[in-house]
């Protein structure tokens, strides 16, 4: 099996909370890996980390056979990254935010105009070239940013709640975008809270502040649980933590 991210025993602390807790994981090339979990579960740290953003307190990582901390300014290079904020520039076209990014990654010439016509054409920002990102709607701009994202032609691309806050139908378009650049062969993480999106992915894994609980395919994982869906999986998973949690706390409290 090939894969496009390997880490073992991952761990982030702040001061001296634990963000990160132990993560080990493996994502195959060229599958779409949906990370989920509540909010401040260590979803973005984790990804930071993989993207050479944020350096791990300790543990190991490869991404693409690059060392996560040695070898960090490589994975940059092969990665596409999509931050929970995207990145655009408001007062700058669509064309001219493309433009921009271009120059970050030193594409120019001939190569420039074919990926700006392709990526306009793919996110379907045809005809809006010369309108402000600022002015675009949620949907157009998550596009735009994926088409940033994409320019350098990454083999792997890293997507932290992309689709949040952002209407049904967008998020519908912008999924049929991610399979098919999966099927081109890019692999692909990405955090949602969305559960229709995460029935989708080929793996997801479940982390709860700062450790992964399970993972697996969507079916198997509601097949595990005997769960109806992934929403039941999700809610039970949470659940049954929260009461592990407050039994302990009332363990300690009677000490
Ligand atoms: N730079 C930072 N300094 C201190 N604490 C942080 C920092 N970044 C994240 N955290 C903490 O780490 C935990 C995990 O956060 P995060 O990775 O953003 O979670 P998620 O993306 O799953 O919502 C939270 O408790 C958050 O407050
Ligand atoms: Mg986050």
């Amino acid at each position: 099996m090939s894969c496009a991210i390997q880490c073992k025993n991952l761990t982030k602390k702040f001061h001296n909370r634990i963000a990160v807790n132990d993560l080990t994981l493996s994502i195959k090339k060229g599958s779409i890996y949906g990370f989920l979990g509540p909010n401040g579960s260590g979803k973005s740290t984790t990804i930071r980390m993989l993207c050479g953003l944020l350096v791990p307190t300790s543990g190991s990582g490869t991404v693409l056979g690059f060392d996560v901390t040695k070898e960090s300014e490589s994975i940059k290079q092969r990665i596409g990254y999509m931050s929970q904020k995207f990145s655009l520039y408001e007062d700058l076209t669509v064309e001219e935010n493309l433009q921009f990014y271009a120059g970050v990654y030193g594409i120019a010439g001939r190569e420039l105009k074919q990926r700006k016509a392709d990526l306009i054409e793919m996110a379907g920002l045809t005809g809006r070239e010369k309108q402000l990102a600022g002015s675009l709607s949620g949907g157009w701009k998550q596009r735009l940013a994926l088409s940033c994202a994409l320019l350098h032609r990454p083999e792997l691309l890293i997507l932290d709640e992309p689709t949040a806050g952002v209407d049904p139908v967008s998020r519908r378009i912008f999924w049929d975008v991610i399979h098919d650049l999966a099927r081109q062969g890019i692999t692909i993480l990405v955090t949602t809270h969305y559960m229709d999106e995460a029935e989708t992915c080929d793996e997801i894994g479940f982390i709860f502040f700062g450790n992964l609980l399970t993972h697996g395919t969507p079916k198997s994982l509601i097949s595990e649980m005997n769960a109806d869906n992934l929403e039941d999986v999700f809610i039970t998973l949470v659940q049954q933590q929260e009461a592990a949690q407050a039994e302990l706390g009332q363990k300690v409290g009677r000490k």
